[in-house]
């Protein structure tokens, strides 16, 4: 009998660590983690075990299919915006042919089980691409639809993968004899930029805000490499896990679409930081505007509409931004770096 698993690729990962904290709280002891290198011990110590691989090995994904019976997938391995500028190859075969090396994983679970895997995708607002500042300013919150034009590798392998995902939901195979529609239950939600009180994001866009935060906190200057009035979406990692759950605990005939749109607040450079301010009044934060940087979160959508995520599965962000700081994000991190 093949053990039964939760498998979550870049578990060493900022959202990884989200997740395998909450789901550690919920009593889950079944998770197998993937990462590139070797997990951390906070994470070490909540997973069943975490191998170190690359998802683009055949072997290793081999490996795990045949050592165990797959409940659900959290794909969340994957080269963020700013570093997949650097090497766009690279980020196009981690990010979609490692998920397709996922999805094909799930289907074949899926068969072998004879019931469907649920595989989660963290998509994200780097789909969107407005073409000017201008029209970003003008357009306001976003549908799921609009502008997606995306102006990075990044958010073109996004926008690819989700597409992937409704092949494998939907369509696999539609012209072979064997039924595969429903196999693999793919849920998807296009993230904001995330700040968490525990770990640092690396090589993203939206890392100014977290640097920011955890520089104020640990008494180390930042500089910001972008203006004053970059604004995109936020949420804190409490509410994008509690988005996670939220969707994948939702019966499959209560989804409507395949990826969703889910917001809590959208901050100026210049608002986030007045809130740092309020918290950590030294703190010693200068402009260093990076443009091309600039340029991927002038691209960026302002704010983003979430109707069909609040109507389907009762999302609902829990954190504005002024709880984001007094509720989760200032208590975590004093306890984290133990100042005041
Ligand atoms: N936070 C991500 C990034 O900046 C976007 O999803 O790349």
């Amino acid at each position: 009998m093949r053990k039964s698993i939760i498998l979550i690729t870049g578990v060493n990962g900022e959202i990884g660590h989200g997740l395998v904290r909450s789901l550690h709280k919920l009593g889950v002891s079944n998770i197998i983690g993937v990462d590139l290198v070797q997990a951390d011990d906070f994470v070490q110590e909540r997973a069943q075990d975490c191998m170190i691989g690359n998802i683009l090995d055949k072997n290793l994904l081999d490996r795990i299919n045949a050592q165990y019976e797959i409940e659900a997938i959290y794909h969340m391995a994957a080269l963020l915006s700013t570093r997949a500028e650097f090497s766009p190859v690279i980020a196009h075969e981690v990010n979609v042919d490692g998920t397709l090396n996922l999805l094909d994983l799930a289907m074949e679970q899926a068969q072998s089980q004879g019931k469907p895997v649920t595989f989660f995708f963290p998509s994200s607002i780097a789909v969107y691409g407005l073409p000017t500042l201008e029209e970003k300013l003008s357009a306001g919150a976003i549908g799921e639809d609009d502008y997606r034009h995306p102006q990075t590798m990044y958010g073109c392998n996004k926008l690819y993968c989700e597409s992937l995902g409704d092949y494998y939901s939907h369509y696999f195979k539609r012209l072979s004899v064997t039924e595969s529609k429903g196999r693999v239950d793919f849920r998807s939600i296009r993230f904001p930029g995330i700040i968490s009180a525990h770990t640092l994001p690396a090589g993203g866009t939206s890392d100014y805000v977290p640097e920011m935060l955890h520089a104020a906190a640990r008494g180390e200057r930042y500089d910001c490499f972008v203006r004053q009035d970059a604004t995109i979406p936020f949420m804190t990692m409490t509410d994008a896990i509690r988005a996670i759950e939220l969707l994948m605990a939702a019966p499959p005939d209560a989804l409507t679409q395949i990826v969703y749109n889910v917001k809590a607040f959208n901050p100026s450079v210049a608002e986030f930081l007045s809130k740092v301010k309020e918290y950590y009044p030294e703190a010693d934060i200068g402009f260093i505007t990076n443009d091309s940087r600039q340029s991927i979160i002038d691209s960026w959508p302002e704010d983003v509409i979430d109707n069909q995520a609040r109507i389907d599965w009762g999302w609902e962000a829990i954190h504005d931004l002024d709880k984001a700081f007094s509720e989760y994000l200032i208590p975590e991190i004093r306890s984290r770096y133990g100042n005041s």
